[in-house]
């Protein structure tokens, strides 16, 4: 037998052995060949509105997307961040604009809205990226930590929606990007207001993704739930297996994104074995999850925390 037969053989009965792995690979394997003759949408002259753009993965995708040719919206509540970040961009000769917005206030949301409506024109794509965390036990946290997390990380959903997608479904062009977390689709330990609120974003770009379905829109949506990433938010935490749990490099999360929107992916997680865990969450009892969490340290990543200075 050749050394290729060889390989083969073993290949088949690995396969045979692991049925599901195999799927798992098959899909991922045709899914990425797929994209490959597929050509992604252009970002050319797109009008890119981004909430918490200021810093980590919305100023990382803000500067991506502006490199791609679109214009490109720094909404943040830090506006001196906002404007560095802005000035940036048009160092490198791209275009882009700061603007203040506190995603919490439909009123600071409107306000932002109309500011980059008659700057840059009405936005195409708005991706939901602002976020905070807590970090704390359920008996530690305050009811106003609580109430915050749930307006910054879900809630302001409504209210930048609500301002933008009327113009993308007059148009029937336009795209929402919702930036959740693994942490909307599995709990973690300290994390309650932090992963009910992923989980409450998850919800609705699931939601919001079926309501344009059956109203035939054109305008698209993107779920993008990532594991930690080196940003800052989540400095202190601890992470076990990195070589089955990286931290993942904000570079690699903003690359992923941008993407996920040119090729109107409905929904990514980060590294890719969540897809597999997330398939097994479904199937294993939530006793054998738990201890799986347990043995890769998830449910003690949050002990060591210490999140932004
Ligand atoms: N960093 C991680 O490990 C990680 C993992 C998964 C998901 N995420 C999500 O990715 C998103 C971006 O996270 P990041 O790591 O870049 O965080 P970051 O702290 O670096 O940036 C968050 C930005 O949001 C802004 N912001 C906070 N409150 C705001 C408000 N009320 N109005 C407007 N802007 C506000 C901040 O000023 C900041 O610029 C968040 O939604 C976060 O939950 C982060």
């Amino acid at each position: 037998m050749s050394g290729v037969e060889l390989y083969a053989n073993e290949l088949i009965n690995y396969a045979q052995e692991h049925p599901c792995l195999t799927v798992i690979f098959v899909i991922l394997v045709l899914k990425k060949l797929f994209n490959l003759f597929k050509r992604g949408k252009s970002l050319k002259d797109e009008v890119v509105f981004i909430t918490g753009a200021a810093n980590g993965i919305g100023r990382s995708t803000a500067i991506r997307m502006a490199k791609l040719g679109a214009k490109v919206a720094i909404a943040d509540i830090d506006i001196k961040k906002a404007e560095q970040t802005a000035k940036e961009i048009l160092d490198l000769k791209q275009r882009a604009i700061a603007v203040h917005c506190d995603v919490t206030s439909i009123e600071s949301v409107n306000k932002a809205t109309e500011f980059v409506r008659s700057h840059l024109g009405n936005p195409t794509i708005l991706i939901n990226n602002a976020g905070i965390v807590s970090g704390k036990s359920i008996t530690e946290l305050s009811y106003e930590a609580i109430e915050r997390t749930f307006k910054v990380n879900a809630i302001s959903h409504f209210y930048t929606i609500k301002a933008m997608l009327p113009d993308m479904l007059k148009a029937n062009k336009g795209h929402i990007v919702t930036i959740a977390s693994v942490a909307g689709l599995g709990g973690v330990s300290k994390m309650t207001d932090y992963c009910a609120s992923k989980y409450a974003a998850v919800g609705i770009d699931d939601s919001l993704r079926n309501e344009l379905r059956q109203q035939k829109s054109a305008v698209k949506t993107t779920c993008v739930c990532p594991y930690y990433i080196n940003t800052g938010m989540f400095d202190g935490v601890s992470t076990k297996f990195t070589f089955l749990l990286p931290m993942l490099k904000e570079e690699y999360v903003s690359e992923q994104i941008v993407e996920a929107i040119r090729y109107n992916v409905p929904i990514i997680m980060m590294p890719r074995i969540m897809y597999l865990a997330i398939f097994l969450k479904g199937l294993l009892p939530t006793c054998a999850i738990d201890i799986i969490g347990e043995i890769l340290g998830l449910q003690e990543s949050m002990e060591t925390f210490k999140g932004r200075a």
